[in-house]
């Protein structure tokens, strides 16, 4: 059977991934396209409670490389547990955030070296990475608005404008060096013309999808 596409949904809070997530899962599913939604850190048990570990707010400072081995322990497991079988059964995974969130927030926002995220990105993905990624990108001050209208705020989302300036240039220059994977799309517009550019994207690879 034909493996799913991976594709996954990058941007910084507020920006309208988990939107478009939910929208793009019912055309999808629509069209008869067997989807399986997932998230990063987490998407099973174990990653899940990892992810708990990871966003809880907590006086005990982390260690840059506590942190980013515990995101890239949680990865290990999506990949071995929930992606790679779902993309076997032929389902497209459609994940909220994955190693490019780890360059823009571990090297962009706390300025870790990127040589030490390509060391676990090699041990842990091996050359695996996602048929398409699709960028929301918008300038902090319309996401910060959102996130403020949407409540509380997790451990990342209380990082000030500095640390979520470096995730946005980390996000983009990684889109430009990859242009071929990335979709960089412009998330100001209303959740309607963000759809719609999301849809114009998809629209390929479900013509390929039909054709395979
Ligand atoms: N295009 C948009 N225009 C205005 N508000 C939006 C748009 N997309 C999402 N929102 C709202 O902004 C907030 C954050 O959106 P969400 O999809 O949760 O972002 P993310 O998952 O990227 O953090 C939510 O309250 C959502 O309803
Ligand atoms: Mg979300």
């Amino acid at each position: 059977m034909r493996n799913g596409y991976f594709i996954t949904f990058e941007g910084g809070e507020g920006s309208g991934k988990s939107t478009q997530i939910a929208l793009v899962r019912e055309s999808l599913e629509q069209a008869g396209i067997p989807v399986c939604v997932t998230r990063e850190p987490g998407g099973t048990e174990l990653a899940e409670e990892i992810r708990g570990v990871l966003l809880e707010p907590r006086a005990e400072i982390v260690d840059v490389n506590t942190e980013l081995l515990l995101i890239f322990a949680a990865r290990a497991q999506h990949l071995a547990q929930c992606i790679r079988p779902a993309l076997a059964r032929g389902e497209w995974v459609l994940c909220d955030r994955f190693t490019d969130a780890t360059y823009a927030y571990q090297h962009g926002g706390r300025g870790l070296d990127v040589s030490t995220i390509a060391t676990l990105e090699q041990l842990v993905q091996a050359g695996f990475s996602p048929d398409m990624t699709l960028l929301f990108d918008a300038p902090i001050d319309i996401t910060l608005q959102r996130m403020r209208n949407r409540g509380a705020l997790d451990r990342f989302e209380r990082e000030g404008r500095a640390f979520m300036e470096g995730v946005r240039a980390t996000y983009l220059s990684r889109a430009q060096s990859e242009a071929d994977r990335f979709r960089v799309i412009d998330a100001t517009g209303s959740i309607e013309a963000v759809n719609a550019a999301v849809k114009e994207h998809l629209k390929r690879l479900v013509d390929r999808w039909r054709v395979s």
